[in-house]
C-alpha cells in the first residue's frame, strides 16, 4: 500500500521508515476477512530511542484508520507495541501462520469491535514467506 509506506526524515534525511501490508485471516468457518500487517519498520540505528519510531506508528495507524481499515496485526516486542494500543491477538483468537509466543503477536482494533468476529489464521502474503 503506497499511502501506507510512510518515511520520517530529519534535516530532508530519511531517518525512519514503517509499511503496512494488507493481509487476511482465514476465519475457522473458511471465510477470508481482510486486515493490515505492520512490517518492516525501522529507524537510523544513531537516530533510535528518540521517539521516532512511536511518530512513525502513530502517523500509521492514524492514515490506515482514515482509509476504512479496522484492525492492525504485528509480529513484535512484546514492551513496545502495546504502548500504542497492541494487545495479543489471542484475544479475539487470531492466531499466526507459526509457532511464536502468543505475547508477541498482537494486534489493534482501528474501529470499535474491528475485530469481533475476526478469529481464525493471519495469512501472510508470499513476499513474507523469506523474511
Ligand atoms: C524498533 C525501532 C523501530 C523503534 O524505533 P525508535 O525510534 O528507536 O523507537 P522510539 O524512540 O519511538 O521508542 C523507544 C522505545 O522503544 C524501545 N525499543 C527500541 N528498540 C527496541 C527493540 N528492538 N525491542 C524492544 N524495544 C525497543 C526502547 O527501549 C524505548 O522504550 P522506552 O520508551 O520505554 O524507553 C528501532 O529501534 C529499530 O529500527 N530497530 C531495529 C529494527 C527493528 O527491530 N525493527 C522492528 C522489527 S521489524
Amino acid at each position: 500500500m503506497p499511502e501506507l509506506s510512510i518515511v520520517a526524515t530529519l534535516n530532508n534525511k530519511i531517518a525512519g521508515h514503517i509499511l503496512f501490508t494488507k493481509i487476511h485471516i482465514k476465519g475457522n468457518d473458511g471465510n477470508i476477512k481482510e486486515s493490515l500487517g505492520l512490517a518492516p519498520m525501522a529507524v537510523k540505528p544513531e537516530l533510535q530511542n528518540s521517539g521516532i519510531g512511536s511518530l512513525l506508528i502513530k502517523k500509521g495507524l492514524e492514515v490506515a484508520q482514515g482509509l476504512g481499515f479496522k484492525s492492525v496485526i504485528v509480529l513484535g516486542h512484546e514492551h513496545y507495541y502495546p504502548k500504542f494500543g497492541f494487545e495479543p491477538a489471542i484475544k479475539w483468537n487470531i492466531k499466526a501462520p507459526f509457532e511464536v509466543p502468543s505475547n508477541v503477536f498482537m494486534a489493534i482494533e482501528l474501529e470499535k469491535d474491528g475485530l469481533k468476529n475476526m478469529s481464525g489464521t493471519v495469512i501472510y502474503p508470499k513476499e513474507f514467506d523469506t523474511v
